[in-house]
């Protein structure tokens, strides 16, 4: 519950307290009494605090949200319940955990972002720990640079020390101004405090589409091989998306030092989707809204999104990603 129906709820009280005043003055001091006592007890009971009752890891939820719910990714999702389960189970750790999320829109990248917030803060992506940033949001004016830089450290640092374990999402990393990332850099670090404060206990994801034309190549390498996708390894992809996305000077993040000091603790990547994903995407789509889920609209709902390569139409260009928006034009 929001502090917003708190606030609400004890003015009820405080109303009903003035109404039975004009009866009974002896009533009005019980009943303002209690609802006083009631709402300072609702309060800490409902407001989201940072202790274990709001914020607790549940491994098995993630593993199985990460299972059932995200499609198609076998590679990201074994990467980020390794790191994440590995991170939170321990009670001192010696950096903030630092993901780096890759690959094309729509495969999925913003929905694990949530997928693991929602496993590990109680309210998910509405906790008051969770904040996520994006650069055409947040950071617009390239002109502005210097206020958003001490903007950023000023939330970080505020938000962290409010509670060590907040998570930080940075969307469209690529898009972030490199001084930005710089900025934010001495926090990703083996610092035991800085200005007395510690970053250890903090989740930093950074989302950016940098190195998914060379996903997407070795995924198209693998199909027009004849081999499994399931066959797809971290490793088929490590060299290649470090290589790219250190290469290519105009995605923000890459050419600063984040790489160069160890500073992410995994790369993530992201497969581009095909024509059968997208009907599980379509499907659970349906479930989520309520729907019976039903294979024949989902099929032609995937069916009609466009696919590339142009002779092959292999991978949907957009992934899932306008699944939701199209389900009312086809149910
Ligand atoms: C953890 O997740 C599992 C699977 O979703 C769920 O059954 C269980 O109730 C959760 N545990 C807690 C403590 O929330
Ligand atoms: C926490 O971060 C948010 C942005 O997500 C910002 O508006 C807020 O001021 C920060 N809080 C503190 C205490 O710095």
């Amino acid at each position: 519950m929001k502090a917003k129906h708190l606030s609400l709820l004890l003015h009820v009280f405080l109303i009903s307290g003035v109404l039975v005043n004009a009866f009974d003055p002896i009533t009005t001091t019980v009943v303002i009494g209690c609802g006083a006592t009631l709402g300072r007890f609702l309060y800490t009971y409902l407001h989201e605090s940072c202790d274990p009752k709001w914020i607790a890891f549940n491994a098995t939820g993630l593993k199985t949200d990460l299972e059932s719910k995200l499609i198609g990714q076998h590679v990201a999702s074994r990467i980020i319940l390794k790191a994440v389960t590995g991170f939170m189970s321990n009670s001192n750790p010696k950096k903030p955990l630092v993901l780096s999320l890759h690959g094309w829109t729509g495969t999925g990248k913003n929905f694990v972002s949530q997928l693991i917030a929602e496993n590990i803060y109680k309210e998910g992506m509405d906790s008051s720990f969770v904040h996520v940033f994006t650069s055409e949001l947040h950071f617009p004016h390239a002109s502005q640079l210097e206020t958003y830089k001490s903007q950023l450290q000023q939330w970080i640092k505020g938000n962290v020390t409010n509670c060590a374990q907040s998570m930080f999402i940075f969307d469209e990393m690529d898009q972030m101004h490199p001084g930005l990332i710089d900025s934010i850099k001495p926090y990703l670090d083996y610092y035991d405090k800085l200005d007395g404060v510690s970053y250890r206990r903090a989740i930093f994801i950074f989302l950016s589409n940098a190195g998914g034309d060379s996903i997407v190549q070795k995924a198209l390498d693998f199909w027009r091989g004849g081999q499994n996708r399931e066959e797809i390894e971290l490793r088929d992809l490590e060299t290649d998306l470090s290589l790219s996305v250190f290469n290519n000077k105009k995605s923000g993040l890459w050419h600063t030092s984040l790489i160069d000091k160890n500073l992410v603790d995994f790369f993530v990547p992201f497969l581009p989707l095909e024509y059968r994903h997208v009907v599980q995407c379509a499907m659970a789509e349906m479930q989520a809204a309520g729907m019976q889920p039903d294979k024949r609209t989902a099929e032609q709902l995937a069916g009609d999104l466009v696919y590339f390569p142009k002779a092959d139409r292999v991978f949907s260009v957009k992934g899932c990603k306008t699944i939701a928006s199209k389900l009312d034009y086809y149910t």
